[in-house]
């Protein structure tokens, strides 16, 4: 058996935000490579929005077995689309003595090929061409990578494949994956490894979390993905039909795989210098059902493998999705899933899936960012969430994966809410109705310091994970401990196939679409009125309660039109950005129901203005934030009116007295409080006014931001999808 090495800093440097990763293979479909360049760079556009600092891609040589010819590029896809252009490919790192100097011929036809594309967030060294994805194990490119996530042992890694004489060229970790995958294919004394037999030993050896896609010129035209922790999907497209909806998972006999023997006592695999019997040759010969032509005859077909449903879409719509620990390996036209261990209890099938989002829904369309088109949809979004869920004839809601659930959680001793970010502040919001409705205690949680905390969770806890795009690790992490700990487990989640979607018991999706500003807008909306629905399902059984139900109920069906009543003000808010878009710091005050809107308010401030913003509960003005005030500080205060409206009237009131010049939030046909300005927003039930009164906290930070000149979609620092540890 392999010695294991063992990193020392395993738990430490463990925080990454994912990169993005594409490939595509055409089998029998003529592409000149003009084509393919083209394809991946509009796939890497399509994941722009995650978030990254550089991009790269790798295409064939002029036959398979050449160098892979590389382009890689800091910043945009835009400037890598322009290194493209020029045609003078980026050399391989330790072979820029012989770097082209004239063009490669983008009109080089190609019947089959295989390429690969990143955009790169750096973990481990600076963003430069040298540090770039797709990561190559030698001058020659016989191995090449692109990865996303980290590899917490690479170091160790490294060292031992320096000491075996390999040269290291960059500062990534992902590197010393490529040079592995050339120390075990030469050490088969017969290089007689298939592919996937060797990416399966390369992968026995890595700690860490990763999606990997592998090519190289020993394998001509085949390509390996490989996932643990970070999601990765494949895309199918064929002119005929596929003869069945899935793929068979390959179970390998392991004991046909060379054991690799530990060697020095250094605990770096190596393979038996006799050569062992080229292991799972009859694999290539089994073909996956989904695959198989009537008379057996190979047919033209396409595979793009993706981290994201985006770069695939406008291309197929039949996907897989790869669980962890799936070895993929797209070769001959043909997709086989392999395991890396055996008898691990998943299913023996991946199913083709339809995808249902449509390319536009992801695209800008008419507005200037994706962040404003996301304010501007939540009118049909938060309709989407409640479409064939909301009766509004017979006040009832039915969310199907919950239904089966309901004793269970109705007997449960807690709901634990756990998420991050805006989808936290989508719990605060809910958690007055939930304890309201069920009479249950009710816990939100921060997923970081929940885990932190090592919080006690019990086999009848009912833990609730909320999370746009279901790959937050922290979320994730939090889910995990939970199940570990026996309790119910649900999700409310936007991507459908993410993680947290597939690893929870059951839970809800929140049908928002595609959120791809940085910044959750409709996704915070989306998921308000998913947790108000099961609030009010699970009261469902309370005859005490329908009263209420129906006035909430009753208020869902108002929203969509309240939204667009409140989105035509948006010149006034544009106009309101002005007074505070010289300014430094913003507090937005107001309590109840209002605190949500009061944190997301000063997040949304925070994240895209690049401006101090604190969401302050009124209750808490007099025990410390009252000594900020003066005439001075700019001060927002949402006075909507409900149950706690005196309450925080009064805190306008000593505000006021202290010279403070707020700006007030008040609800439709309330009187305005004297000498203040104020932003009118419709009434609705105390419980959802939230929905409403962040619409125009959402305006107004998209507009400072775009007078501060920020990059709206793509805020510094910030990703998409974050993955904490
Ligand atoms: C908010 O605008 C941010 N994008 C961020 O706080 C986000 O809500 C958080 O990272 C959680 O993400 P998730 O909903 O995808 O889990």
């Amino acid at each position: 058996m392999p010695v294991q090495i063992k990193s020392a800093c395993r738990l430490v440097n463990t925080t990454f935000i994912m990169c993005g990763i594409f490939a595509y293979c055409s089998y029998l479909t003529e592409r000149d490579r003009g084509y393919v360049c083209e394809l991946l760079c509009n796939a890497l556009a399509r994941m722009e929005y995650r978030g990254y600092d550089s991009a790269g891609i790798g295409i064939d040589g002029d036959s398979p077995t050449d160098p892979y010819i590389l382009f890689k590029e800091v910043g945009k896809v835009s400037a890598l689309r322009k290194h493209v252009a020029g045609g003078i490919p980026t050399p391989a790192p330790g072979n820029e003595a012989n770097a082209l100097t004239t063009p490669v011929d983008m009109k080089k036809l190609f019947v089959s090929q295989t390429s690969m594309a990143h955009t790169r967030w750096a973990t481990h060294g600076v963003p430069c061409s040298l540090n770039c994805h797709p990561h190559v194990s030698d001058p020659l490119t016989e191995f090449s990578v692109v990865h996303n996530g980290i590899i917490t042992n690479f170091k160790e890694l490294k060292l031992v494949l320096q000491k075996r004489g390999y040269v290291f060229r960059t500062d990534t970790d992902t590197e010393c994956v490529a040079i592995l995958c050339k120390y075990v294919y030469e050490s088969q004394p017969n290089k007689r490894l298939n592919f996937q037999t060797l990416i399966k030993t390369v992968l026995k050896e890595l700690e860490g979390s990763f999606a990997f896609v592998f090519k190289s010129v020993h394998f001509p035209d085949e390509i390996i993905a490989a996932r643990r922790g970070s999601p990765l999907l494949i895309g199918v497209k064929s002119e005929r039909k596929l003869k069945v909806d899935f793929v068979d998972v390959e179970l390998q006999d392991d004991k046909q795989i060379p054991v690799p023997e530990a060697v020095d006592g250094q605990g770096l695999l190596a393979v038996p210098a006799n050569g062992t019997a080229a292991p799972g040759s009859n694999l290539r010969r089994q073909q996956s059902r989904a695959f198989l032509s009537e008379d057996g005859m190979p047919q033209p077909i396409e595979f793009f493998v993706a981290s994201d449903p985006a770069a695939i879409v406008e291309h197929t719509k039949k996907v897989l999705y790869l669980e962890d620990d799936d070895i993929a390996h797209i070769a001959d036209g043909q997709l086989h899933i392999h395991r890396l261990r055996r008898d691990d209890g998943l299913s023996s099938v991946r199913a083709i899936e339809t995808l249902e989002i449509e390319l536009a829904e992801i695209m800008k369309g008419q507005y200037a960012h994706f962040m404003q088109k996301e304010i501007y949809e939540q009118p049909e979004s938060v309709v989407n969430t409640m479409r064939g869920r909301v009766n509004f004839d017979n006040n009832t809601v039915t969310l199907g994966g919950l239904k089966a659930y309901l004793p269970v959680i109705r007997r449960g001793r807690r709901l634990l809410f756990v998420a991050c970010g805006t989808s936290y502040h989508s719990c605060i919001a809910a958690r007055p109705v939930f304890e309201e409705l069920t009479e249950i205690p009710v816990a939100v949680e921060l997923a970081s310091d929940f885990l932190d905390r090592r919080t006690p969770v019990f086999r009848d806890d009912v833990a609730i994970f909320v999370s746009q795009s279901g790959e937050t690790a922290d979320t994730i992490l939090a889910m995990r401990y939970c199940l570990e700990r026996g309790a119910l487990c649900l999700g409310v989640v936007n991507v459908v196939g993410s993680t947290l979607s597939r690893e929870t018991h059951s839970g809800i999706h929140i049908n928002a679409g595609p959120e791809i500003g940085v910044a959750s807008t409709k996704a915070y909306t989306s998921q308000y009125i998913a947790l108000i629905m099961m609030a009010v399902q699970l009261a469902s059984d309370s005859m005490s309660k329908a009263a209420r139900r129906a006035e909430i109920i009753a208020g869902l069906h108002d929203i969509p039109g309240q939204i667009k009543t409140i989105l035509t003000m948006d010149k006034e808010i544009q106009q309101l950005a002005t007074t505070f878009a010289k300014q430094n710091s913003l507090l937005i005050m107001g309590r109840g129901y209002q605190f949500a809107t009061c944190l997301e308010g000063a997040l949304k401030i925070k994240e895209l203005c690049y401006m101090h913003s604190e969401g302050i509960l009124a209750g808490e003005l007099k025990h410390g934030p009252l000594a900020l005030v003066d005439e001075h500080l700019p001060i927002i205060f949402i006075m909507t009116k409900d149950s706690l409206y005196p309450k925080v009237q009064s805190a306008l009131q000593q505000v006021i007295a202290r010279n403070g010049k707020p700006i007030v939030f008040i609800t439709e046909g309330e009187e305005a409080p004297a000498d203040v300005k104020t932003v009118v927003v419709p009434k609705t039930t105390d419980c959802l006014q939230g929905l409403l009164n962040v619409i125009p906290l959402q305006l107004l930070s998209y507009h400072i931001a775009v007078q501060r000149g920020v990059d709206v979609d793509f805020p510094r620092n910030l990703a998409k999808s974050v993955t904490t540890e």
